[in-house]
């Protein structure tokens, strides 16, 4: 199914929860250039005004007549419920992301990840949307030490963060067994790309360290640096995203969304440092190397076969690729 070819068969109606984050604004981007309607909630409460003002100078005047936004929190049932009024399928991405902020708030991440998804859970089931897409993550692993990660084995959560991301899954699969509602999961490993937040004390590895770099700031790596991730570009999840809505399933379900490789820290802060060079921005210093972070799993690596198999899943960009085409972004935040 090639997703252009399938999006312009129709126009559908999508609700985008956390739009004016990260992913989120990524959604609303590639849904409205589509030509889709668009609904968009959010609650500001790590998003920002400015990524859905840079997605509306993206798109044309007409795309953007498009969308529609809600200010709104999924901690309120009667927010979900207006919002998935003539909805026809639901990427729930609004949740309260990293793992340090749930080891510092377990309880505001709980409410969020946890009831905030339970209720967009039932607004959707009672709206019969057609399909629940929600950003499920690769910490769910936990301290499963088997690699490459395959969906059926799990570990003990590490945090709780990862207790939260589990709790969905479950919670998705009791919806599908006792009212029919079925949904996919997707588990995010380690996305980057244009507009995630490279600041503040959460923010994600790439936007942060490219960040420092630019400005001439130190670099601390947590840990020896051989800790590894599997950096995902945003492109590939929204790819799946819209590949998961259209899709054809009978239960519930949670697939991997990642590359299937694997690159250590060291290597990261080396292909960064070079992409700066490569945008003429030369970064001298060597990396700093601080305590491992608690909560944090050492190795991450996707089977992605599953994704590929059940939704035909192909990711297009691999890390360096994502890097180059990040890159702008980054250098024009600064
Ligand atoms: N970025 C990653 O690498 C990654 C990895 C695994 C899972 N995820 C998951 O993907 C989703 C999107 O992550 P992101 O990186 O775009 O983060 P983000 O912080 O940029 O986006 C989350 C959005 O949700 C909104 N939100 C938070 N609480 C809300 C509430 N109560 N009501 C309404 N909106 C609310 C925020 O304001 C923000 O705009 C999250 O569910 C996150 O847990 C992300």
């Amino acid at each position: 199914m090639d997703i252009n070819a399938a999006l312009a068969k129709a126009s559908h109606t999508w609700l985008v929860t956390g739009c004016a984050g990260f992913i989120g604004s990524n959604l609303v981007e590639v849904l409205l250039k589509a030509n889709q309607k668009v609904v968009g909630l959010d609650n500001f409460a790590t998003g920002h005004q400015r990524n859905l003002d840079e997605v509306k100078s993206l798109v044309s005047a007409a795309q953007w007549a498009n969308f529609r936004f809600i200010k709104a929190d999924i901690r309120q049932l009667t927010d979900c419920q207006q919002a998935c009024q003539g909805v026809d399928y639901v990427l729930h991405q609004a949740a309260l992301g990293s793992v340090p902020r749930s080891i510092n708030d377990p309880i505001t991440t709980n409410d969020t990840n946890i009831s905030g998804f339970l209720n967009m859970l039932v607004a959707s089931r009672d709206a019969s949307v057609k399909r629940f897409v929600y950003a499920a993550s690769s910490s769910t692993y936990g301290d499963h030490p088997a690699l490459p990660k395959v969906e059926e084995v799990i570990g003990k959560p590490l945090s709780p963060y990862a207790i939260t991301k589990y709790v969905n899954e479950l919670y998705a699969d009791v919806f599908s067994r006792t009212y029919g509602f079925h949904s996919v999961g997707l588990r995010y490993f380690n996305v980057f790309g244009p507009r995630q937040d490279p600041n503040g004390a959460y923010a994600a590895v790439i936007p942060k360290w490219t960040a420092a770099m630019i400005a001439g700031d130190d670099v601390v790596i947590n840990g020896d640096g051989e800790t590894s991730r599997d950096f995902c570009f945003v492109a590939n999840a929204v790819q799946a995203n819209i590949r998961a809505a259209l899709a054809t399933i009978s239960q519930s379900e949670v697939v991997n969304v990642a590359l299937g490789d694997r690159t250590t820290l060291n290597e990261l802060f080396a292909a960064i440092r070079q992409s700066l060079a490569d945008n003429g921005i030369v970064y001298r210093k060597a990396a700093k190397y601080g305590e491992f972070r608690p909560g944090d799993v050492r190795h991450s690596q996707a089977d992605i076969s599953k994704a590929k198999a059940l939704l035909g899943y192909a990711p297009e960009y691999r890390i360096l690729d994502g890097i180059k085409r990040a890159m702008p972004w980054y250098i024009q935040q600064q």
